[in-house]
């Protein structure tokens, strides 16, 4: 079937395009971008006053599935992410059992197949069990389909076996995203500093963080590996990758919404919703984190999608679990936080939450070029929507930014030429 999208403002930063276009789908691909298209026998979606741009790339999302199918499941994770104008996602490892095998891969595969709503792409570890001590099977884990390694939620300890890691990596051109935390400097639930001390709550150090990005950084580039920093929350996180970046070294990086967003005085309610890992840092952070994406220093804008339960997030917040929910809001905190208040234009907001994390995966998508796969997102940038509980599409409500209006509602999410949402 033939799909034409008229009246629609076309932003597609890769190739240039900002301005009204008509979009004609056939066969799942984008047949032609023009001003004006004559087509018979066409479904037409009139997107006048709308945005249309290439459907997002969430690198950094936790499906739950196999092990926790009550936090999440392959289906509920990408229905929501539909909602949110997602349209493929990269899957963390950090599942039971954890993707560190040929066996648990296929595993994966295999109900990512069967139930998957969107792209699914996976990850697999980069130690046996996330245990940090011995290596997963990587050279397998690339031949069933991982685009990447990492332990996500732990970083690994050893210099020794992380450099071997690296190494591996790159001989299998694996991608190696790093979650950047020392552990021995990390014993906390909330950052370090005022916020910590009048909760009277351990607390989580910037350097825990940035320390294991230098050494990261470090190793990857003794290596000669590609490396990617998860979720950076933290100034001298942003200026130590900006300087390996001016050194050459292949490393990306990403932050997530809650990160330009928050700061850890929205922690002083004691909402278990705004624990998470990196926790939520100072203004200074959050502003420099804005500076970051604004100076290109910050790739990408990924979700870290992280559901929990009613269970494990309604209790003491020394005991709640760590993370939030985040695929059906990243587009509109992009808009409200970020677009709205000058910080990035709307074309960059797209770099970041679509063309980059594409590029940096090595997958198709992030553009609106003809002959490309028609993954498209139509939003209406103008409309406000309140986050509400009953309207979360996935299946644990652990979102903090519930309650607040923010600008930017997805109308339409295609996927491979077909509409899968329609609000
Ligand atoms: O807050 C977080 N939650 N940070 C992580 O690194 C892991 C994630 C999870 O899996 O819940
Ligand atoms: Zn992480």
């Amino acid at each position: 079937m033939k799909l034409l999208i008229k009246g629609g403002h076309v932003i597609d930063p890769q190739n240039k395009r900002d301005g009204v276009f008509e979009l004609l789908i056939e066969n799942g691909k984008i047949e032609k971008v023009a001003q004006n298209i004559r087509a018979s026998s066409v479904k037409t979606i009139q997107a006048k006053g709308k945005i249309v741009m290439p459907g997002l790339v969430d690198m950094h999302v936790h499906l739950r599935e196999p092990g926790r199918e009550d936090k999440e499941t392959v289906a509920t994770a990408t229905a929501a992410a539909l909602k949110g104008g997602v349209v493929a996602v990269l899957a963390m490892p950090n599942t039971t059992p954890a993707v560190d095998s040929a066996e648990n891969a296929e595993l994966l595969q295999a109900i990512i197949k069967k139930s998957a709503c969107c792209r699914v792409f996976i990850a697999g570890t980069i130690t046996h069990r996330r245990e940090g001590a011995q290596l997963s099977e990587i050279a397998k884990l690339k031949k069933k389909g991982s685009l990447a390694i990492t332990d996500d939620g732990a970083s690994v300890d050893s210099d020794e076996l992380f450099f071997a890691a690296l190494k591996a990596a790159r001989e299998n051109n694996l991608l190696v995203i790093c979650h950047c935390e020392d552990k021995g400097l990390s014993d906390g639930v909330v950052n370090l500093g005022i916020t910590s001390t009048r909760m009277g709550l351990r607390g989580i150090s910037c350097q825990s963080e940035y320390k294991r990005v230098q050494r990261d950084i470090a190793l990857a580039k003794k290596a000669g590996a590609r490396i990617h920093i998860a979720h950076v929350s933290c100034q001298e996180s942003v200026e130590i990758i900006a300087q390996a970046k001016k050194k050459g070294v292949t490393v990306t990086c990403e932050t997530a919404p809650h990160y330009f967003t928050l700061s850890e005085e929205q922690a002083l309610g004691f909402d278990t919703n705004m624990k998470v890992n990196p926790p939520l840092r100072s203004p200074k952070d959050v502003e420099a984190i804005k500076q970051g994406l604004k100076a290109g220093i910050i790739d990408a804008i990924a979700s870290d999608h992280a559901p929990h339960t009613e269970n494990e997030k309604d209790i003491e917040f020394e005991r709640a679990a760590f993370g939030m929910i985040g695929l059906e809001t990243a587009l509109s905190l992009g808009i409200t936080e970020l677009v709205q208040k000058d910080i990035l234009s709307f074309s960059q907001l797209i770099e970041k939450l679509s063309q980059n994390p594409a590029r940096i995966l090595g997958i198709e998508g992030g553009n609106l070029s003809a002959g490309a796969r028609a993954d498209i997102v139509i939003v209406d940038p103008e409309k406000e929507w309140l986050v509400e509980r009953r309207g979360i599409v996935s299946k644990s409500k652990n979102s903090p930014f519930i309650g607040r209006r923010l600008k930017g509602v997805v109308e339409y999410t295609i996927c491979s030429g077909k509409i899968m949402f329609n609000r």
